[in-house]
């Protein structure tokens, strides 16, 4: 399947994950250090290239938490605290990943305009000069050895003036600030109307930078929003294990990755870990995967309709005509699901009983049909063992 032009070499992403900071901060009771090193683990195992693992001056526990995940980082991994711009929690930020080899100081400021007039009530001036002495602050402590990450915090609220941020962003970059990052803070809008200005932010500094995005859920669109900034250049994607984070939450590493690797797109990341990894952080998290969420939910390879059970029985030696991807892909053993409802036709239960060695004529293929289709609307859905036990009930009663 040709998914790029061929003028088109995609580069790789790499992946900032934000679970321990944005997904932390959001949990009815955040972690402690145990499960974040606990969580730790599993991003270590994805092989996800960089992770943001607190805010160094909110708690005690994020503090020690950032000292203890730095020192526990593989050398390959970038490790990051974020701070406001403030003297004080960059230097918390800095003293904390400083035990990583390859430590990050993030800092994050308002760049929409209204922000900055109703919440900072500050000049346009006044913060430009505020986020020159917090990024030069920043570089210097992180010297060759570490790196500068700038946020336009609400930079998805800038469509109608990007002035604000453009000169913001020019100032982090001259004081050295390696990343700069687009956050949709609140997802408000559609995904184009912000691929579009961050585009336009990515042209203007082209050569001078890289660029990140950090998608919110608030409107479900998160991954469509990250997937399409990488396409429009983003190099760093900020996402979440379980789309943990404030609200509705973050971009979704596994959606994201997955929806990459179905473009053509390597992203490095050990996607058969990622099934175990969603049911490790629901426990640890409390917030239980819902069925229908994409990917790691109980119920999103279940086929209950006639056509689609059709499909999927016919193509199950092939790719799969019902399917996104191999689910073994992602880790799942359970592979996809056939069950009979009322919605259901003749297929289903053809495949079920011939898997069983049963084979039967196209008129009694019918008759279980229809008395199959009377119990389900009793009982409910019948799974592949229902069909089996309902069908050997039924050849006693009818004597067949
Ligand atoms: O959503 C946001 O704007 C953030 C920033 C700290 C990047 O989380
Ligand atoms: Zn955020």
């Amino acid at each position: 399947m040709e998914t790029f032009p061929a003028s088109h070499t995609p580069h790789s992403p790499f992946f900032l994950d934000v679970t321990l900071r944005d997904g932390n901060q959001a949990l009815p009771r955040p972690w402690s250090l145990k499960q974040k090193q606990q969580v730790f683990q599993h991003l270590i195992r994805l092989e996800v290239p960089g992770a943001e693992v607190g805010f160094a001056s909110a708690s005690a526990v994020d503090f020690e938490a950032c000292c203890a995940l730095a020192q526990e980082a593989p050398a390959s991994m970038v490790i990051s605290s974020l701070s406001r711009a403030r003297t004080a929690e960059i230097d918390a930020s800095w003293e904390a990943v400083s035990h990583a080899a390859q430590p990050r100081v993030h800092i994050v400021y308002p760049v929409s305009p209204s922000v900055v007039n109703q919440v900072l009530r500050c000049t346009p001036h006044e913060a430009a000069r505020a986020v020159r002495q917090a990024v030069r602050h920043a570089r210097r402590l992180a010297g060759k050895r570490g790196s500068v990450q700038f946020s336009g915090e609400h930079f998805g609220d800038c469509l109608d003036d990007i002035a604000l941020a453009l000169d913001i962003f020019q100032v982090a970059i001259e004081e050295g600030a390696d990343v700069i990052n687009l956050p949709n803070t609140v997802e408000r809008f559609r995904p184009m109307v912000f691929v579009e200005i961050a585009r336009q932010v990515m042209e203007y500094f082209r050569g001078r930078s890289a660029f990140a995005v950090h998608c919110h859920n608030d409107l479900g669109m998160a991954t469509a929003t990250t997937v399409e900034s990488y396409f429009a250049g983003a190099t760093q994607l900020e996402v979440s294990l379980n789309g943990l984070g404030e609200r509705a939450g973050n971009a979704s590493l596994y959606e994201v990755v997955c929806a990459l690797e179905n473009s053509g797109v390597h992203t490095g990341i050990q996607r058969q870990y990622i099934f175990e990894t969603a049911r490790e952080v629901a426990e640890l998290s409390a917030i239980a995967v819902g069925p229908k969420t994409p990917i790691i939910g109980s119920d999103v390879f279940s086929h209950r309709s006639g056509i689609h059970q059709d499909g999927a029985i016919k193509s199950r030696s092939g790719r799969g005509v019902y399917l996104p991807f191999v689910t073994g892909a992602v880790g799942r053993a359970d592979g996809e699901q056939l069950r009979f409802t009322s919605q259901s036709g003749t297929a289903v239960l053809q495949d079920c009983l011939n898997r069983a060695g049963i084979h039967l004529d196209a008129v009694t293929l019918r008759e279980y049909y229809r008395y199959l289709e009377k119990r389900s609307d009793a009982e409910g859905e019948m799974d592949e063992r229902a069909i089996l036990r309902h069908y050997r009930q039924w050849c006693a009663g009818s004597q067949i």
